[in-house]
């Protein structure tokens, strides 16, 4: 994969390596209220590998002073992708002690996968909507909450517009919980637009025409 070393501001983006994981798992625990992230590091680790070393996507991380504060994980095969997570939902004692350690989180993951059953075909429906673009698929991304608010977020979808641009594809999509404000605002300052909705949140797309460019905001307490 060839994605460009970008240096602004002393943060340097580049792709993730396996030594980044505890980085990675900090920064899901510190963002993300679901157990599906914060689970003992048994269950997430493993996704963590999976998605550093799969051809199917691409894991970018923002490293300034020697530490990992950001990341974005860009699917560029969602078929193989799919396939490759279906593998790696873990061992049944992984979800067992994740029961033990964290069960109202436990529960609603499993709520969560109920209501994913029951919306079904609705899912690739979503998947159909800009079907006429080659496209790529932004799975998450997250910022360190004290590194939040300097552009980290807007210079690391620029980078996987690029590698959008490499592989090809003309187009990326994601989906947002609808709660998150912030995540949203974002997206459409950086000129994504809405498709769509279902009871898991928004879907947005963004067709690449031009360039990016942006820039970081120093953090005066660094
Ligand atoms: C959403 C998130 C990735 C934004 O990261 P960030 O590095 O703070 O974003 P940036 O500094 O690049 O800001 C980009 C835009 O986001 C919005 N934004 C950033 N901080 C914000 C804040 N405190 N309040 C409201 N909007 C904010 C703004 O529109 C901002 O543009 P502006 O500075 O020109 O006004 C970050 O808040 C995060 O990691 N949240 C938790 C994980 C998450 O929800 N991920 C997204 C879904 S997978």
């Amino acid at each position: 994969m060839s994605m460009s070393i970008n240096s602004q501001n002393g943060i340097t983006i580049r792709r993730a390596h396996l030594s980044d994981i505890p980085y990675l798992l900090k920064i899901c625990r510190k963002c993300f209220s679901r157990i599906q992230w914060r689970g003992v590091s048994s269950y997430v680790r493993p996704w963590w590998q999976a998605a550093i070393t799969s051809e199917a996507a691409d894991v970018c991380v923002a490293q300034y002073k020697g530490r990992v504060i950001a990341f974005a994980v860009l699917v560029k095969d969602e078929e193989l992708w799919r396939k490759q997570k279906k593998r790696g939902e873990g061992p049944f004692m992984s979800h067992l002690l994740s029961c033990i350690v964290c069960p109202v989180l436990t529960f609603k993951a499993l709520c969560i996968k109920v209501a994913r059953l029951m919306v079904g075909n609705e899912d690739q429906l979503q998947s159909s909507i800009g079907m006429s673009y080659k496209r790529t698929w932004l799975e998450i991304l997250a910022v360190m909450p004290r590194e939040q608010g300097r552009g980290i977020a807007k210079l690391l979808l620029c980078e996987c517009e690029s590698l959008t641009k490499n592989e090809g594809c003309d187009a990326i999509r994601l989906m947002v919980t609808k709660s998150n404000k912030r995540a949203i605002r974002l997206y459409k300052k950086m000129g994504y637009q809405k498709t769509t909705e279902n009871s898991e949140g928004e879907f947005y797309m963004k067709v690449l025409n031009s360039g990016c460019q942006v820039g970081i905001v120093s953090n005066s307490e660094n």
